[in-house]
């Protein structure tokens, strides 16, 4: 998957270049303070917007793929990641072949994990 420098927020791009690092994570503390949505306890403000990649199995169920993908995004600190295009009616439409389905228990449980 290609990753479109455009999407990537200004300040991540600084920080990552930043010959001080240190000073970088004092100016933008906020950021790497964990925040409450709801009752679930998020370790810091860095999201991941969602990005379909169309990996799901062809009935909507989530494939060893999409777990890798995210999984590897968790891995590098990323604090809430959105999971892409996901269809919560698979019988009316889904934006691609192969997105996620989300329309009965057999599917959410998966989700959950
Ligand atoms: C390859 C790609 C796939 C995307 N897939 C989705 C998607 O499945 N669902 C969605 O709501 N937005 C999707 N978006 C939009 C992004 O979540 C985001 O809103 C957009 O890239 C603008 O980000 P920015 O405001 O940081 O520039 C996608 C964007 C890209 C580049």
């Amino acid at each position: 998957m290609t990753l479109s420098t455009f999407s990537i927020p200004f300040y991540l791009v600084r920080w990552y270049f930043a010959s001080d690092k240190e000073e970088c994570i004092m100016v933008f503390k906020h950021l790497f303070e964990p925040i409450w949505i709801g009752n679930v306890e998020i370790p810091n403000r860095i999201c991941h917007v969602p990005t379909d990649i169309s990996s799901a199995h062809a009935d909507g169920s989530v494939s060893a793929r999409d777990i890798h993908h995210h999984a590897t995004i968790a891995k590098g600190g990323t604090g809430f990641i959105i999971v892409g295009a996901t269809s919560p009616w698979g019988k009316t439409g889904r934006s691609t072949v192969t997105c996620i389905v989300a329309d009965g228990d057999e599917y959410i449980q998966v989700l959950l994990v």
